[in-house]
């Protein structure tokens, strides 16, 4: 597992200011620059990418085929409600690993579910910025 992407679905360009005691109070460039990080020390390219538009999140998701071994997705809202971004993911042909920052399962009910999880190779919910740190270990550990 050489190159990962880390792909922020819609709002998420607003961490930091968005209900941070929900989501936490590092800026979404923060956490990225961690995670580029915690990739150097383990040899992996790190690229990140956010989109408010499923459109958007469908292109990065095909493009990714042409560079990416792995994607880390939080699909944020779109996480409950997009068929498209489900066949995005069950169309590439590589390993999807779905993270939340918040515990989903805790919170609405319309949140409880999530149309994208049963197409990804497993989910990581509620464990802040660090979700996504547990979703590229979980890339690394495939290969
Ligand atoms: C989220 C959870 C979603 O329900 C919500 O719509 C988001 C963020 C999370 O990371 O906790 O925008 O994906």
């Amino acid at each position: 597992m050489k190159n990962i992407l880390i792909l922020h679905g819609p709002n998420l360009n607003l961490l930091g200011k968005r209900e941070p005691e929900i989501y936490g109070e590092h800026t979404l460039d923060e956490i990225n620059q961690k995670l580029i990080t915690i990739g150097k020390d383990k040899g992996v390219d790190i690229r990140a990418v956010q989109a408010n538009g499923e459109g958007a999140l469908v292109d990065a998701l095909q493009r990714a085929t042409l560079w990416a071994d792995g994607v880390v997705f939080n699909p944020a809202g779109y996480s409950h409600t997009s068929i498209a971004l489900r066949d995005a993911i069950t169309a590439i042909q590589i390993p999807v690993v779905e993270v939340h920052l918040s515990n989903i399962y805790s919170r609405e009910a319309f949140r409880n579910k999530s149309l994208i999880a049963p197409v990804c190779i497993g989910s990581i919910s509620g464990f802040g910025w660090r979700s996504y740190v547990f979703g590229i270990q979980a890339l690394i550990s495939l290969s």
